[in-house]
């Protein structure tokens, strides 16, 4: 079927799931960034509207992600028509809910239908990376979830790479996002470039936990393995305000384990109930409400779909 103009969805996502550094991640049900593309004749590609970005993105193609990935994608099937792009950001940037990944996913995804869908999801993933290099770095922790939903382990950066994960049952989140941006490549540049054999066997056991307990829906496992990071979030840590507060009140509201959204600086708790995941997002938010600093929080679950076509004609 042929269409001029195909509207799309790609949820929010949470990289490294604690211990999972640049390898696990998980999408959220609720937020995320909304794209509609049509074809045009001139080669280029546009946008004619970005919003929710608070003008923060770059309108230059060269230079946005949703823009980079989709030139990945025209170049690869040959096609010389040019795009128009309406981007609506449902994400804050640099906030650690994959909103880089989102914008490079909408609009592959719909550029993908657009096309009469030559490839199929998970097969999206190399035209994605080519945008999401340009502000996060070459890796799919958050664009895989995106893409396919649920909890996925992300061993490189191939299709073949992509394991999905079980998912628990109960399995709930809450989240809190402090008003601090911390860009990807700052909290990428703190971490240790060296670790010791010591804490490269720790850390492989800490990932091997998590996985084998997801497997067996084992929470309270899943938790200690989770938190169980000796490298990247003991180093990333003093780039969030309130960081140990907003753990502490989380863990006392009940949740299983707290790690930190992917650079952050969104805090994530799995919790065992929707009642205790309101309650972890309610205990985080006043931690940063005491402070008078703003923040968003919310309660939510996975997202088991990634993203969707809305609509197309
Ligand atoms: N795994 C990445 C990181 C996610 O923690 O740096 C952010 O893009």
């Amino acid at each position: 079927m042929v269409f001029s103009r195909v509207e799309a969805f790609a949820p929010a996502t949470v990289a490294n799931l604690g211990v999972g550094f640049d390898i696990m991640g998980l999408a959220l049900q609720g937020m995320g960034d909304r794209a509609i593309v049509e074809f045009q004749d001139a080669p280029e590609i546009i946008f004619s509207e970005i919003c929710g970005d608070e003008g923060k993105l770059p309108r230059d193609p060269a230079l946005n992600v949703a823009a980079v990935s989709a030139r990945a994608l025209l170049d690869h099937v040959g096609e010389r028509r040019g795009l128009k792009i309406r981007l609506f950001k449902g994400l804050p940037l640099a906030s650690g809910l994959g909103s880089s990944a989102a914008s490079a996913v909408v609009s592959v995804v719909a550029l993908n239908r657009l096309l009469g869908e030559p490839f199929a999801t998970d097969q999206l993933l190399p035209f994605c990376l080519e945008g999401e290099a340009l502000v996060s770095g070459y890796h799919a922790d958050n664009l895989a979830p995106c893409l396919l939903g649920g909890i996925v382990l992300v061993a490189g950066t191939t299709v073949e790479a992509i394991q999905p994960l079980p998912i628990p049952e109960p399995f709930h989140l809450a989240l809190v996002t402090p008003d601090v941006p911390v860009p990807t490549d700052s909290a990428r540049k703190i971490l240790p470039r060296h670790v010791t054999l010591q804490t490269m066997i720790h850390q492989t056991g800490a990932v091997a936990k998590l996985v084998d307990a997801l497997h067996r829906g084992d929470l309270a496992a899943l938790g200690a393995a989770v938190e169980n990071d000796r490298v990247v979030e003991p180093a990333r840590a003093c780039l969030m305000p309130r960081h140990n507060e907003a753990r502490a009140a989380a863990k006392q509201a009940g949740a299983a384990a707290v790690f930190i959204g992917g650079a952050g600086p969104t805090l994530c708790a799995i919790c065992e109930s929707a009642v205790t995941a309101s309650a972890t997002a309610g205990a985080m938010r006043a931690v940063y409400q005491n402070a008078e600093m703003s923040c968003i929080s919310q309660a939510t679950s996975v997202d088991r779909c990634g993203a969707v076509v809305l609509k197309a004609d």
